[in-house]
């Protein structure tokens, strides 16, 4: 396949699904959005406020439409080829408030999580750093067609990880920074080699017909 001259950057939507100002999960975001930058990405890093939606509601979404907070996910997300999403973990599964801006934004038809690359990363000051959490929010995600890179990084102890500027560890930040690099990689190849699927359709395996069909057909 023929490259242009110049490839273009691959371009990353980056946030934490975090509203507490204190954030470890922001903070660890903000260091994913340097690193990406540092790696030659374009970088949109965006705050959860950003994404404001009410609690949703079918009847809601009839009468008012979609609201605007998922409308601005969706516009940041068709804008980026990939995202970064640092997540908490709640009660051994992702927070409420970012699976209920999931569900508003699946609303959008074509659905904007199809296709994109994601990258999941969770910080807690447990031992096993929200990883569980992560686990959760593959399901959702993938269900909507975001291919999910493998690795994911969970920052335990998140209370006691971080110096002033960084993630304190000088090997564990090499291990960050190398996740982030590989999965831009992968970013890039995808962007400039891009795979052969082209539709979403929700449930791949259902008898295909007009009642229950979700089905996006082309998809960039
Ligand atoms: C409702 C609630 C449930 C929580 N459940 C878990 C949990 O299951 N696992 C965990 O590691 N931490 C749990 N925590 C602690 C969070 O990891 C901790 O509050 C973390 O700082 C939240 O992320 P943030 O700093 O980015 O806001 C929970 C916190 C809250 C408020």
């Amino acid at each position: 396949m023929a490259q242009p001259a110049t490839p273009q950057k691959v371009k990353v939507l980056v946030f934490a699904a975090s509203l507490r100002a204190g954030s470890f999960n922001k903070k660890l975001a903000a260091l994913a959005a340097r690193v990406a930058a540092r790696s030659g990405a374009l970088v949109d890093h965006a705050a959860m406020r950003d994404f404001d939606v009410p609690l949703y509601d079918e009847d809601r979404e009839k009468a008012e439409g979609i609201p605007s907070g998922a409308e601005e996910l969706k516009r940041r997300l068709l804008e980026c080829d990939a995202f970064i999403l640092a997540s908490p973990e709640y009660n051994g599964s992702m927070p409420g408030t970012i699976k209920n801006l999931i569900d508003w934004t699946s609303r959008f038809r074509p659905q904007p999580f199809d296709g994109r690359h994601g990258l999941l990363m969770s910080a807690s000051p447990s031992l096993a750093g929200g990883n569980r959490g992560l686990w959760a929010l593959r399901m959702p995600l993938e269900h909507l067609g975001a291919r999910l890179f493998p690795d994911m990084f969970s920052l335990a102890m998140a209370h006691k990880a971080f110096d002033a500027d960084d993630i304190a560890d000088q090997a564990l930040r090499a291990r960050f920074e190398k996740n982030i690099q590989a999965f831009l990689s992968l970013a890039e190849a995808a962007k400039h080699y891009p795979c052969m699927k082209r539709a979403w359709v929700e449930f791949l395996g259902e008898p295909p017909g007009a009642g229950a069909d979700r089905v996006d057909p082309v998809s960039p």
